[in-house]
């Protein structure tokens, strides 16, 4: 039950998810996301549009900046008075920051909260899992691109496969349920694992989705030849599984979805740039530093700490948003000439 006026944009949607970004850092430098290793320099090479090579100066926020977890949770119980039922903690890194527990339990307590997951690359989930479920957290999606040990670092500068591999099975062993995983795929990077991730999904009866490039990257080397198309990544696996459409459980929902006929585990493939799904979009942004974005691809940012750090009365704080709703965002322009990318990468936004 909500007691104010829902948040409901121009075009008639509205917003029930809000995705929070509670720290900027991050401990990978995924070639899709902040590629600064040799590696992802080597990968870009031979693919770099010179004129588009303007980077993206993404120096952290300093941490005196992040909203504190009161402010957050504020946030929170506002959005939740007008509709928010739905919150997803992303990074950078989320457990970069500490005591992430502390701000979960926070969340599970808002009682119109239905649903809270997280999003992590897992490397540092062995020393926070526990504490994580102890205080509520049901569900977590993992980042995983490759299973081969070179590959995996070519792409995230880490050597961390195993301990991500590990995390997974601690997720299961303490319960998180469903558990996803993310894979970014990118041509002549990833996509020939397409199959092996998915074999993995339905021996670890997790749900692998398949993610399109989409032009958020720190180098700005976004390019339509890098994206491997849902169609694309759809035949690969239609020549090694039998699966099944899953029906949408919401109209929302960024990925389609399938079932292996003859086994556990299931396939999501999420397509913001060759089939966008920004027409049933519910989801709004909240970023370490306190800006709502409107859109992944917001040019535009509304500051709410300045009013969360003054004296402003719950109402207040329902208008402003109902207000900043207001100016979402039809859809993204991947692709078309006037797309212009955001300044802030997928680092700060969170996914
Ligand atoms: P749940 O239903 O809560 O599990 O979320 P989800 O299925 O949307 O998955 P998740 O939050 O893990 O998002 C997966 C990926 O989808 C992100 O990392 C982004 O790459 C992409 N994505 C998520 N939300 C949006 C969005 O609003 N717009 C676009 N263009 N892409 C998105
Ligand atoms: N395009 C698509 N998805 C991305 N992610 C990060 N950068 C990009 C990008 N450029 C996704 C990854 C990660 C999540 C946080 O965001 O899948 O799991
Ligand atoms: Fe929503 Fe923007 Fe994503 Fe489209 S690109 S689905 S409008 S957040």
């Amino acid at each position: 039950m909500t007691s104010a006026p829902s948040l409901v944009d121009s075009f008639g949607r509205t917003m029930r998810d809000l995705r929070i970004s509670i720290t900027d850092r991050c401990n990978f430098r995924c070639l899709y996301c902040l590629p600064e290793t040799e590696e992802a320099a080597n990968f870009y090479r031979d693919r770099f549009v010179p004129a588009k090579a303007k980077e993206i100066n993404y120096s952290w926020k300093p941490k005196s900046q992040f909203l504190t977890y009161e402010e957050i949770e504020r946030v929170v119980q506002v959005g939740a008075e007008c509709g928010i039922s739905k919150i997803r903690l992303t990074g950078g890194e989320p457990l970069l920051r500490r005591n992430v527990d502390r701000l979960v339990a926070k969340l599970v307590a808002i009682p119109q909260i239905e649903d809270l997951a997280l999003t992590t690359n897992g490397f540092l989930f062995a020393q926070n899992a526990e504490a994580l479920r102890s205080a509520g957290l049901k569900r977590i999606s993992f980042s995983l691109d490759s299973l081969d040990a070179g590959n995996f670092e070519r792409i995230t500068g880490r050597d961390g496969l195993k301990l991500v591999l590990d995390a997974i099975k601690q997720a299961r062993e303490l319960g998180f349920s469903p558990i996803k995983i993310n894979a970014v795929v990118m041509r002549g990077l990833n996509d020939h694992e397409i199959v092996a991730l998915a074999n993995f999904a339905q021996e670890q009866e997790v749900i692998m989705r398949f993610i399109e490039f989409m032009p958020l990257d720190s180098s700005r080397a976004w390019q339509k030849d890098h994206v491997v198309s849902k169609k694309e990544i759809l035949e690969r696996l239609l020549e090694r599984f039998d699966l099944e459409d899953i029906p949408p459980a919401h109209a929302s929902e960024t990925a389609r979805r399938w079932r292996f006929r003859n086994g556990s585990g299931e396939i999501g493939i999420i397509a913001p740039v060759s089939e966008p799904f920004c027409g049933n979009c519910d989801r709004l942004r909240l970023t370490s530093d306190g800006k709502i974005r409107t859109c992944l691809f917001s040019l535009h940012e509304h500051d709410l700490k300045p009013i969360l750090r003054g004296e402003v009365s719950e109402p207040d704080l329902q208008a402003t948003l109902r207000g900043i709703v207001s100016k979402k965002e039809e859809r993204h322009h991947i692709g078309e000439t006037d797309f212009v990318q955001p300044d802030r990468t997928m680092s700060f936004i969170g996914g």
